[in-house]
């Protein structure tokens, strides 16, 4: 392999502040240096084998939404380049090969912003047993990978420990107010479906998705800065349009085929979790390349 895994990404001296499954966060008073390493999650477990490259296409990946999407806007992302980063890490970001992005810190909201706009995962566990995704009634004799009658907003908790759990609407309401649970679905879908239609123009489908929000300073819901990495594929499920056939098990891609691999070893899913084997490495990282490439366009 050409390159080393980024597992715990440095910058500048400086302490890690926050140390999340895949990025380090780096506190600069109101900014903050968000770098991805190449760790990979699955299970909500950190794996101890790194995809190398990853954090890279994955940083990269963004940016180019950031930029792209008109309903980004306001968004946390000040720069990726590390040529305008502040000069106490601007090395540092250099050395780190565009997996840093400088962003506004923010107060996030304490729930995941999912969009689902094609059957899979738990969506499609749920439809099965109930023909519902959270508390929205669907149609019958819906397949793996069809799309649903509209893209749904089916928000979780955001848990510091352990697994996140779906919320109903009602439930996120309670939660954060009316005008600001509006807000989050509606910010939600329409980015959702500006990456959507410019995912297809590339041959992708965008089937799922999750995004994070901070509250602006005085907490307007029409403000909500768009925060976190955006439509990457470890945030997203993508399937390629020409290969897509609906009923039939899609071609797993990205992390999907990290998922396949483990739940095919007797692993109870807590930590520690297992190494994963050189061809799943490659295949992985081909994948990620792949999705960066049409995506970006590079
Ligand atoms: N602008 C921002 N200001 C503050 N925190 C942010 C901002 N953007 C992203 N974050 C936080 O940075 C972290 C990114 O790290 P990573 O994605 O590796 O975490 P994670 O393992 O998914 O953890 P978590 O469950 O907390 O999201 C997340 O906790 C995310 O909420
Ligand atoms: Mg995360």
């Amino acid at each position: 392999m050409s390159e080393a895994p980024v597992i715990n990404p440095e910058l500048a001296g400086l302490k890690t502040s926050r140390r999340g499954k895949v990025r380090h966060l780096f506190d600069l008073g109101d900014q903050l240096a968000l770098v991805a390493s190449d760790r990979i999650s699955a299970y909500d477990c950190v794996l101890p084998t790194g995809i190398p490259g990853k954090g890279r296409l994955l940083t990269q990946i963004s940016k180019f939404w950031f930029a792209k999407l008109e309903s980004a806007k306001p968004h946390h992302l000040i720069t990726a380049d590390a040529a305008e980063m502040p000069e106490s890490i601007r090395e540092g970001a250099k050395a780190l090969d565009g997996r840093t992005m400088l962003v506004k810190k923010s107060e996030i909201v304490p729930f995941e912003c999912i969009v689902r706009g094609y059957l899979a995962g738990s969506g499609w566990k749920q439809y099965q047993k109930e023909q519902k995704v959270q508390e929205h009634s669907l149609p019958p004799g819906l397949r793996l990978g069809d799309p649903l009658p509209e893209p749904l907003f089916t928000p979780t908790t955001k848990a510091d420990e352990g697994h996140d759990e779906p919320i109903s609407f009602a439930g996120l309401v309670e939660a954060v107010g009316q005008d600001m649970a509006d807000a989050l679905k509606a910010r939600s879908l329409a980015i959702f479906k500006e990456a959507s239609e410019w995912a297809l123009t590339r041959g992708l489908i965008l089937c799922d998705t999750k995004f994070e929000f901070g509250y602006s300073e005085n907490r307007d819901p029409a403000k909500l800065v768009l925060c976190d990495e955006v439509l990457t594929p470890d945030s997203s499920r993508f399937f390629k349009a020409s290969e897509h056939k609906p009923g039939e098990a899609v071609k797993p891609w990205d992390k999907q085929l990290v998922r396949d691999y483990l739940s095919g070893l007797d692993w109870d899913k807590t930590p520690p979790a297992p190494e994963l084997p050189e061809e799943i490495v490659k295949e992985t990282v081909n994948r990620y390349q792949e999705i960066h490439d049409l995506i970006t366009g590079a």
